[in-house]
Protein backbone atom coordinates (compact mmCIF):
# COMPACT_ATOMS: atom_id res chain seq x y z
CA UNK A 1 0.00 0.00 0.00
CA UNK A 2 1.46 3.24 -0.64
CA UNK A 3 -0.29 7.10 0.61
CA UNK A 4 0.57 10.05 -1.39
CA UNK A 5 -0.37 13.15 0.21
CA UNK A 6 -1.06 16.44 -1.43
CA UNK A 7 -1.22 19.87 -0.04
CA UNK A 8 -4.51 20.76 -1.62
CA UNK A 9 -7.00 19.42 -3.35
CA UNK A 10 -6.22 21.03 -6.62
CA UNK A 11 -3.26 19.25 -6.18
CA UNK A 12 -5.55 16.44 -5.15
CA UNK A 13 -7.35 15.77 -8.83
CA UNK A 14 -3.62 16.60 -10.26
CA UNK A 15 -2.18 14.36 -9.00
CA UNK A 16 -4.93 11.91 -9.83
CA UNK A 17 -4.98 13.08 -13.42
CA UNK A 18 -1.69 11.34 -13.97
CA UNK A 19 -2.17 8.76 -11.83
CA UNK A 20 -4.77 7.78 -14.59
CA UNK A 21 -2.96 9.25 -17.45
CA UNK A 22 0.16 6.82 -16.58
CA UNK A 23 -1.85 3.51 -15.86
CA UNK A 24 -3.92 4.25 -19.10
CA UNK A 25 -1.17 5.14 -21.46
CA UNK A 26 0.59 1.40 -19.94
CA UNK A 27 -2.11 -0.84 -20.42
CA UNK A 28 -2.94 0.61 -24.03
CA UNK A 29 0.58 0.12 -24.70
CA UNK A 30 0.65 -3.18 -23.05
CA UNK A 31 -3.20 -4.62 -24.05
CA UNK A 32 -4.43 -2.25 -26.24
CA UNK A 33 -7.05 -0.78 -24.05
CA UNK A 34 -7.84 0.83 -20.11
CA UNK A 35 -10.46 -0.74 -18.60
CA UNK A 36 -11.21 1.77 -15.63
CA UNK A 37 -13.92 1.92 -12.89
CA UNK A 38 -14.77 4.77 -12.02
CA UNK A 39 -16.17 6.14 -8.36
CA UNK A 40 -19.05 8.01 -7.23
CA UNK A 41 -20.06 10.76 -4.95
CA UNK A 42 -18.09 14.20 -4.83
CA UNK A 43 -14.59 14.23 -4.31
CA UNK A 44 -13.88 12.73 -7.89
CA UNK A 45 -15.62 15.45 -10.01
CA UNK A 46 -12.56 17.58 -10.07
CA UNK A 47 -10.52 15.03 -11.54
CA UNK A 48 -12.80 14.34 -14.02
CA UNK A 49 -12.46 17.92 -15.37
CA UNK A 50 -9.46 18.10 -15.25
CA UNK A 51 -9.29 15.16 -17.43
CA UNK A 52 -11.71 16.64 -20.02
CA UNK A 53 -9.78 19.45 -20.58
CA UNK A 54 -6.18 20.33 -22.41
CA UNK A 55 -3.46 19.86 -20.93
CA UNK A 56 -4.56 16.17 -19.91
CA UNK A 57 -7.44 15.30 -22.37
CA UNK A 58 -5.25 14.87 -25.16
CA UNK A 59 -2.71 12.39 -23.27
CA UNK A 60 -5.67 9.96 -22.99
CA UNK A 61 -6.79 7.73 -26.48
CA UNK A 62 -9.72 8.20 -25.39
CA UNK A 63 -10.91 5.21 -28.23
CA UNK A 64 -8.65 2.58 -25.86
CA UNK A 65 -10.52 3.30 -23.07
CA UNK A 66 -13.79 1.51 -21.29
CA UNK A 67 -14.92 2.84 -18.47
CA UNK A 68 -17.48 1.30 -16.01
CA UNK A 69 -18.29 2.35 -12.35
CA UNK A 70 -17.61 0.97 -9.39
CA UNK A 71 -20.90 1.47 -8.08
CA UNK A 72 -24.10 3.73 -8.75
CA UNK A 73 -27.32 4.84 -7.11
CA UNK A 74 -30.28 3.30 -8.26
CA UNK A 75 -31.75 6.36 -9.81
CA UNK A 76 -31.91 7.49 -13.76
CA UNK A 77 -28.83 8.58 -15.62
CA UNK A 78 -30.05 12.28 -15.93
CA UNK A 79 -31.05 12.24 -12.01
CA UNK A 80 -28.78 14.82 -10.10
CA UNK A 81 -27.64 11.75 -7.74
CA UNK A 82 -26.50 9.86 -10.44
CA UNK A 83 -23.00 8.42 -10.52
CA UNK A 84 -22.90 7.83 -14.24
CA UNK A 85 -24.92 11.56 -14.91
CA UNK A 86 -21.86 12.65 -12.79
CA UNK A 87 -19.31 11.77 -14.55
CA UNK A 88 -20.56 12.07 -17.95
CA UNK A 89 -21.17 15.86 -17.35
CA UNK A 90 -18.35 16.22 -16.56
CA UNK A 91 -15.80 14.21 -18.32
CA UNK A 92 -17.59 11.45 -20.54
CA UNK A 93 -19.58 14.37 -22.94
CA UNK A 94 -16.49 16.07 -23.27
CA UNK A 95 -13.85 13.62 -24.69
CA UNK A 96 -13.79 11.25 -27.86
CA UNK A 97 -15.22 8.21 -25.96
CA UNK A 98 -17.08 5.93 -28.04
CA UNK A 99 -20.84 5.50 -26.66
CA UNK A 100 -20.29 1.53 -26.93
CA UNK A 101 -16.79 2.14 -24.26
CA UNK A 102 -19.08 3.65 -21.86
CA UNK A 103 -20.34 0.82 -19.19
CA UNK A 104 -23.02 2.42 -17.79
CA UNK A 105 -25.12 -0.09 -15.10
CA UNK A 106 -28.87 0.49 -15.81
CA UNK A 107 -29.70 1.95 -12.32
CA UNK A 108 -33.59 2.75 -13.36
CA UNK A 109 -34.69 -0.75 -13.89
CA UNK A 110 -34.96 -3.28 -10.94
CA UNK A 111 -32.08 -3.57 -8.70
CA UNK A 112 -31.76 -6.94 -9.40
CA UNK A 113 -32.08 -6.74 -12.57
CA UNK A 114 -29.82 -4.28 -12.89
CA UNK A 115 -26.99 -6.08 -10.67
CA UNK A 116 -27.68 -9.18 -13.20
CA UNK A 117 -27.00 -7.13 -16.52
CA UNK A 118 -23.98 -5.60 -15.28
CA UNK A 119 -22.80 -9.14 -14.36
CA UNK A 120 -23.51 -9.89 -17.91
CA UNK A 121 -21.74 -6.96 -19.57
CA UNK A 122 -18.66 -7.82 -17.44
CA UNK A 123 -18.83 -11.47 -18.24
CA UNK A 124 -19.14 -10.36 -21.84
CA UNK A 125 -16.14 -7.87 -21.97
CA UNK A 126 -13.51 -9.52 -19.95
CA UNK A 127 -14.51 -12.77 -21.75
CA UNK A 128 -14.75 -14.65 -18.62
CA UNK A 129 -14.79 -17.99 -17.91
CA UNK A 130 -17.18 -19.52 -15.13
CA UNK A 131 -15.47 -18.71 -11.54
CA UNK A 132 -13.37 -15.69 -13.01
CA UNK A 133 -12.63 -12.19 -11.92
CA UNK A 134 -12.66 -9.01 -14.28
CA UNK A 135 -9.70 -7.67 -14.04
CA UNK A 136 -10.06 -4.00 -14.11
CA UNK A 137 -6.54 -1.73 -14.62
CA UNK A 138 -7.87 0.85 -12.40
CA UNK A 139 -10.45 1.11 -9.95
CA UNK A 140 -11.58 4.75 -8.37
CA UNK A 141 -12.82 4.89 -4.78
CA UNK A 142 -14.03 7.44 -2.26
CA UNK A 143 -14.16 6.84 1.15
CA UNK A 144 -17.35 7.67 3.07
CA UNK A 145 -17.49 9.31 6.78
CA UNK A 146 -18.78 5.90 7.89
CA UNK A 147 -15.62 3.98 6.32
CA UNK A 148 -17.59 2.33 3.27
CA UNK A 149 -16.24 2.58 0.14
CA UNK A 150 -18.34 1.54 -3.60
CA UNK A 151 -21.80 0.86 -1.89
CA UNK A 152 -19.85 -1.53 0.33
CA UNK A 153 -21.78 -0.07 3.77
CA UNK A 154 -20.86 -1.41 7.32
CA UNK A 155 -22.54 -4.13 8.62
CA UNK A 156 -24.26 -5.07 5.13
CA UNK A 157 -24.71 -8.71 3.83
CA UNK A 158 -22.87 -7.57 1.00
CA UNK A 159 -19.71 -7.41 2.70
CA UNK A 160 -19.41 -10.35 2.80
CA UNK A 161 -20.80 -11.41 -0.77
CA UNK A 162 -17.79 -13.59 -2.60
CA UNK A 163 -20.14 -15.74 -5.01
CA UNK A 164 -21.43 -12.51 -7.30
CA UNK A 165 -19.58 -9.87 -9.23
CA UNK A 166 -22.32 -7.49 -8.78
CA UNK A 167 -24.70 -6.80 -6.03
CA UNK A 168 -28.07 -5.00 -5.18
CA UNK A 169 -28.30 -3.83 -1.58
CA UNK A 170 -30.76 -2.16 0.47
CA UNK A 171 -28.59 0.04 2.85
CA UNK A 172 -30.86 0.84 5.48
CA UNK A 173 -29.40 3.52 6.32
CA UNK A 174 -30.07 5.41 3.17
CA UNK A 175 -33.21 3.81 2.60
CA UNK A 176 -32.62 3.36 -0.61
CA UNK A 177 -31.30 0.01 -2.66
CA UNK A 178 -27.59 0.27 -4.16
CA UNK A 179 -25.19 -1.17 -6.79
CA UNK A 180 -21.99 -2.10 -6.42
CA UNK A 181 -18.94 -4.44 -7.37
CA UNK A 182 -18.18 -7.05 -4.84
CA UNK A 183 -15.29 -7.42 -3.22
CA UNK A 184 -13.66 -10.06 -5.06
CA UNK A 185 -13.69 -7.97 -8.16
CA UNK A 186 -12.68 -4.66 -6.29
CA UNK A 187 -9.60 -6.76 -4.99
CA UNK A 188 -8.87 -8.50 -8.05
CA UNK A 189 -8.22 -4.92 -10.10
CA UNK A 190 -4.66 -4.60 -11.25
CA UNK A 191 -4.57 -0.81 -9.45
CA UNK A 192 -7.09 0.23 -6.79
CA UNK A 193 -6.79 4.18 -5.94
CA UNK A 194 -9.10 5.88 -3.12
CA UNK A 195 -9.21 9.58 -3.55
CA UNK A 196 -10.19 11.14 -0.54
CA UNK A 197 -10.10 14.97 0.13
CA UNK A 198 -11.12 17.50 3.30
CA UNK A 199 -11.02 17.55 6.70
CA UNK A 200 -14.07 15.58 7.38
CA UNK A 201 -12.54 12.85 6.16
CA UNK A 202 -9.67 12.92 8.33
CA UNK A 203 -10.86 10.75 11.15
CA UNK A 204 -12.11 7.85 8.70
CA UNK A 205 -8.88 7.98 7.01
CA UNK A 206 -6.72 7.84 10.30
CA UNK A 207 -9.60 4.62 11.11
CA UNK A 208 -9.06 2.83 8.46
CA UNK A 209 -5.65 2.77 7.57
CA UNK A 210 -3.70 3.05 11.25
CA UNK A 211 -6.66 1.65 13.26
CA UNK A 212 -7.82 -1.59 14.84
CA UNK A 213 -8.99 -3.92 11.77
CA UNK A 214 -12.90 -3.85 12.73
CA UNK A 215 -13.89 -4.47 9.07
CA UNK A 216 -17.91 -4.69 9.49
CA UNK A 217 -17.63 -1.05 11.06
CA UNK A 218 -14.57 0.00 8.55
CA UNK A 219 -15.49 -1.57 5.06
CA UNK A 220 -12.84 0.17 3.15
CA UNK A 221 -10.30 -1.83 5.08
CA UNK A 222 -11.69 -4.69 3.28
CA UNK A 223 -10.16 -3.43 -0.22
CA UNK A 224 -6.77 -5.10 -0.33
CA UNK A 225 -5.93 -6.16 -3.65
CA UNK A 226 -4.65 -9.40 -4.18
CA UNK A 227 -2.14 -8.85 -7.00
CA UNK A 228 -2.81 -5.25 -7.76
CA UNK A 229 -1.20 -2.52 -6.18
CA UNK A 230 -3.55 -0.04 -3.70
CA UNK A 231 -2.71 3.65 -3.58
CA UNK A 232 -4.54 6.29 -0.88
CA UNK A 233 -4.10 10.01 -2.95
CA UNK A 234 -5.14 12.06 -0.28
CA UNK A 235 -4.63 15.80 0.62
CA UNK A 236 -3.38 17.06 3.79
CA UNK A 237 -6.68 17.95 5.48
CA UNK A 238 -7.67 14.44 5.28
CA UNK A 239 -4.58 13.00 5.94
CA UNK A 240 -4.05 15.31 9.02
CA UNK A 241 -4.64 12.77 11.86
CA UNK A 242 -2.58 10.21 10.42
CA UNK A 243 0.36 9.64 12.74
CA UNK A 244 2.62 9.12 9.68
CA UNK A 245 2.32 12.16 8.09
CA UNK A 246 4.85 13.42 5.99
C1 LIG B 1 -21.15 6.90 -3.99
C2 LIG B 1 -19.72 6.50 -3.94
C3 LIG B 1 -19.27 6.44 -2.52
C4 LIG B 1 -18.40 7.66 -2.36
C5 LIG B 1 -18.18 8.00 -0.93
C6 LIG B 1 -17.46 9.34 -0.81
O1 LIG B 1 -21.87 6.42 -4.86
O2 LIG B 1 -21.48 7.78 -3.18
O3 LIG B 1 -19.32 5.56 -4.70
O4 LIG B 1 -18.58 5.29 -2.15
O5 LIG B 1 -17.15 7.41 -3.01
O6 LIG B 1 -19.45 8.09 -0.32
O7 LIG B 1 -18.30 10.31 -1.37
P1 LIG B 1 -17.85 11.86 -1.45
O8 LIG B 1 -16.73 11.90 -2.45
O9 LIG B 1 -19.07 12.58 -1.93
O10 LIG B 1 -17.41 12.25 -0.07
Amino acid sequence: MRIEITRNPTDLARRAAEHFIHLAAQAIAEKGRFAVALSGGSTPRSLYTLLANDPYREQVRWSAVHVFWGDERCVPPDHLESNYGMAREALLAKVNIPVENVHRMAAEKPPEQAAEEYERILHTFFNLKPGELPHFDLILLGLGPDGHTASLFPGTPVLHEQGRLVAAPFVEKLNAYRLTLTLPVLNHAANVTFLVEGEAKASVVRDVIEGKRDPDRLPAQLIRPANGVLIWLIDQAAASQLSLRQ
